[in-house]
């Protein structure tokens, strides 16, 4: 197991602005860690100055220690799927997945049974034998995992391997992946733009935007404490809904346009400097109030809603608070139409609260849903 750390770390090809910004993250041996961002962050960029296929700009890069800035990539132990596989198209699928082992002179037998193993892993042991062109996309977004894994390499990138790959598959994968990456215990940099493969897959998720970082931590962290609005809609499906709040230091309470007002706990008071402050709630958090002693306190509002999905498990209902669109998640199926008046409550205890104009969080939710499992029989 090796670790992998980046030292102020930044790239600007040919003299043009900077595309990746001062990065510094130490990932540690054996950890799964996932790069997540929107499109053009930088998250390839960062991937291939790890694997020496870009140069590094500035900073330092080292893997176990020893600074590996001018390493050429074959002596750096490191397999990689890229974006963009090409897979040797004169060569079947089992051939393409041990071609890496013929240029390590692993021996034959072995080389065959490490074939098998991850060919049977990925689903791959009826198409051995057939040419890449033969193979639908998924199938040979398949055989470039396998190419990677089949090298046992101690450091391992993937740059968002699943991409081909329909639903259902790419769930099946993500757990395959993180099965093996355990099993071999391999570290693992893996990319993704998708925010479900970094909760699911990630002992710890970086966030990227522009190049820079916005926070690094655990998913459940990181979605139940973002550092920043950006991350708050990036992590979590619908994303956090945000507004623009008042704080009345006097009257110890936050308002949201004049509509909705909540008071503020006296030992939270000196957390607020600003009259203004970026306000987050998560859509689970927007409970649908049912009861007439909950509607005689402050912090409910009545809203029209605009639009409504029920998924089976769970319905998703949209509605405007003053220039906002906010989205509510409930479990279950509800029988809401578009154009019907529903009263919904905010707690204090279950919103964000970020610094207008750093953006920074102030305060994160300080009541979680968790739920214990007090008693497990095997
Ligand atoms: N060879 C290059 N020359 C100049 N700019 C480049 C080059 N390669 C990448 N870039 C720029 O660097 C930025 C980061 O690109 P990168 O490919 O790392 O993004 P990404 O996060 O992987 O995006 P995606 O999710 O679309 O794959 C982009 O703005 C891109 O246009
Ligand atoms: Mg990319």
């Amino acid at each position: 197991m090796k670790n992998v750390e980046l030292f102020n770390v930044s790239k600007s090809y040919e003299k043009q602005k900077e595309v990746i910004s001062d990065i510094s993250v130490s990932i540690e041996p054996g950890e799964f860690f996932v790069l997540v961002g929107p499109s053009g962050c930088g998250k390839s960029t960062i991937l291939r100055m790890i694997a020496g296929l870009e140069d590094i700009t500035k900073g330092s890069l080292r893997i176990d220690g020893n600074e590996v800035n001018l390493l050429p990539p074959s002596k750096r132990d490191i397999s990689m799927v890229f974006q963009n596989y090409a897979l040797y198209p004169h060569l079947n699928v089992e051939e393409n997945i041990v071609f890496g082992l013929d240029v390590k002179k692993v021996k034959k037998f072995e080389r065959k049974e490490r074939c098998m193993e991850v060919a049977e892993m990925l689903g791959l042991t009826d198409y051995l034998k057939r040419k890449p062109r033969h193979l639908s996309g998924g199938q040979r977004q398949r055989v470039a995992l396998a190419r990677a894994i089949v090298n046992q390499a101690p450091i391992c990138l993937m740059d968002e391997p699943l991409s081909n790959l329909d639903a259902k598959l790419r769930a099946h994968m993500r757990s395959e992946i993180r099965q093996i990456q355990r099993k071999l215990k391999i570290t693992m940099i893996y990319v993704t733009h998708d925010q479900v493969e970094a909760m699911t897959m990630g002992d710890r998720i970086m966030i990227l935007n522009e190049g820079k970082i916005q926070q690094v931590g655990k998913p459940i962290d990181v979605y139940n404490a973002p550092a920043n609005p950006f991350v708050a809609q990036f992590i979590g499906s619908p994303p956090m809904n945000l507004a623009t709040a008042n704080i009345n230091l006097s009257k110890q309470e936050l308002s949201i346009g004049g509509r909705l007002k909540l008071s503020i706990p006296s030992n939270d008071l000196q957390s607020y400097q600003e009259d203004t402050v970026t306000l987050g709630i998560r859509p689970e958090y927007l409970k649908i109030v049912n009861s007439i002693n909950t509607k005689s306190t402050n912090n409910y509002l009545d809203v029209k809603v605009e639009h409504v999905e029920v998924l089976g498990n769970e319905t998703i209902v949209s509605f405007q608070l003053d220039t906002y669109r906010w989205q509510a998640k409930w479990n279950g199926q509800w029988n809401v139409d578009v154009g019907d008046i529903v009263p919904i409550a905010i707690n204090y205890e279950s919103i964000c609260l970020f610094n207008s104009a750093s953006g920074h969080l102030i305060k994160g939710p300080t009541q979680v849903e968790n739920h214990i499992i007090h008693e497990v029989t095997v």
